[in-house]
């Protein structure tokens, strides 16, 4: 006999409708409101997706009360021990840890894809080496899509694999010339016998040809680059599905997450953080921007604090907090005064009833800044820093959604409250 599908009642005025329940594999399943609007004549109402589950994924599983983190099933602190940024890359989008020799088969797919588009260099002549990284990389993104465009069939399995590898592949090239676009100073070449993570150093600083790499700071950026590869569901993931959902070029869907992630209220919190560092100055001033962040007339906030999911800890930061003891460890500078205050702050927090009641901890913004800073990259550059390493998370889920038979248009409905006139007013008249 069939096993009948679970369902959950509703009650409403005029009696009692069933709706499908959905079970997921861990964590929450969904009650499946298709038939909701066509049953009822209502909608939900969920401005924030607080309580939405916007499609199905098979890539990153996060726990937010036990502060658990999964990519494909593997939990980060697994991954950032012992595995590469590439290893996590290839594990995200093939769903399965690689062997030796496909490793190297991936590695070169990225690499061959490593070259800028002349169009792309002199887009960056235009652009004012003071204007933000977060706008060049949204505009250099964007103008990708005017390269590739005619030859794509998104539906098509290669050709998302194609994307795949160019976005991943262009993405440390356009992060490394906007650096060096504001510096004035010449990209360096990548070297087939370093490491992604190592090659990115290497074209940021090594243009003039003396650069050394640092393995320590190789070795960091790595472990930052894999915490923030994926994060299911973000703000910015979510814009790269909902805007690759109308069957736009992939491209400018991913110029969307990029513009997204930019917000102080995602990725853009890294730079905040350190300006808030700044900001506060010293371990005296603590009391005083804590007493603001609670002040609900202030629209200060504690930078780096707070996570729509986490309510326990992101165990991303703590990793991160432990990087950068190893860093400052390796650069003999371990009371370096921002980590001493950023400690200190982190320590105030979370004794205040506040935080405490609200299930405030660091997030991965939090301490990221530290190590950054601590290799030569200014806080403009951290978000870009962010969104290098989540491209692969962004191109997975579009790849992801592409692939799957159900994809519908993303299109939220709304609840009206403006006014309802129906009779136009001539000019004259009013
Ligand atoms: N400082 C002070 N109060 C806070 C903070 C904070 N950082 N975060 C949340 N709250 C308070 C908030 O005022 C509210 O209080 P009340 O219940 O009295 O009105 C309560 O905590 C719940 O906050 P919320 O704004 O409803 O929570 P949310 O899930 O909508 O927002 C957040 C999550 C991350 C946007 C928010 O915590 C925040 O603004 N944090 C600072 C910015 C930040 O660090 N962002 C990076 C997030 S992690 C990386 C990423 O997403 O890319």
């Amino acid at each position: 006999m069939a096993q009948k599908n679970k369902t959950i009642s509703l009650k409403t005025d005029s009696g009692s409708i069933d709706l499908d329940l959905k079970e997921a594999t861990i964590g929450p399943g969904v009650i499946d409101l298709n038939s909701l609007y066509s049953q009822t004549g209502l909608f939900t109402f969920d401005p924030s997706y607080s309580s939405t589950a916007s499609c199905e994924s098979y890539v990153t599983y996060i726990d937010g009360a036990e502060g658990i983190l999964e990519y494909r099933g593997y939990p980060i602190e697994q991954l950032a021990e012992s595995s590469t940024y590439l290893e996590v890359a290839y594990l995200l989008f093939n769903g399965e840890l690689p062997s030796e020799n496909s490793l190297e088969n991936f590695r070169l797919d990225v690499k061959t894809n490593m070259l800028i588009p002349n169009q792309t260099k002199k887009l960056f002549q235009g652009l004012d080496k003071d204007s933000h990284p977060m706008a060049m990389l949204t505009t250099a993104m964007a103008s990708l899509s005017s390269i590739y465009h005619d030859e794509i069939d998104i539906k098509n399995h290669d050709d998302q694999k194609k994307f795949f590898f160019n976005v991943l592949g262009k993405t440390p090239i356009l992060v490394a010339n906007i650096f060096n676009h504001r510096n004035q100073t010449t990209i360096g070449h990548y070297d087939e016998k370093l490491s992604y993570s190592e090659n990115i150093l290497r074209l940021f600083f090594g243009g003039s040809g003396e650069y050394e790499i640092n393995t320590v700071f190789a070795k960091a950026l790595d472990i930052l680059m894999i915490l923030h590869a994926d994060h299911e569901q973000n703000c910015s993931t979510s814009s790269v599905r909902l805007t690759g959902s109308s069957g736009t070029n992939p491209y400018a869907a991913i110029a969307a997450g990029v513009a997204a992630l930019w917000g102080p209220a995602h990725g853009g919190a890294n730079e905040a953080v350190v300006k808030m560092f700044a900001e506060i100055g010293n371990k005296d001033n603590i009391p005083k921007y804590i007493a603001k962040a609670k002040d609900k007339n202030d629209r200060f906030r504690l930078m780096g604090f707070g996570h729509r999911v986490y309510k326990n800890f992101d165990p991303r930061a703590t990793i991160i907090r432990e990087e950068c003891h190893k860093v400052l460890n390796a650069m003999e500078n371990e009371g370096d005064p921002m980590f001493e205050l950023a400690q200190e702050l982190e320590q105030i927090a979370l004794k205040d009833e506040y935080f405490i009641e609200r299930n405030l901890y660091p997030n991965v913004d939090f301490y990221s800044g530290i190590i950054y800073q601590a290799m030569g990259i200014p806080k403009e550059m951290f978000t870009v820093m962010f969104a290098l390493a989540r491209t692969v998370g962004w191109a997975t889920h579009w790849c992801e959604m592409q692939s799957q038979p159900n994809l519908k248009i993303g299109r939220p409905r709304q609840l009206y409250l403006g006014e309802q006139r129906r009779e136009y007013v001539a000019i004259d008249q009013r």
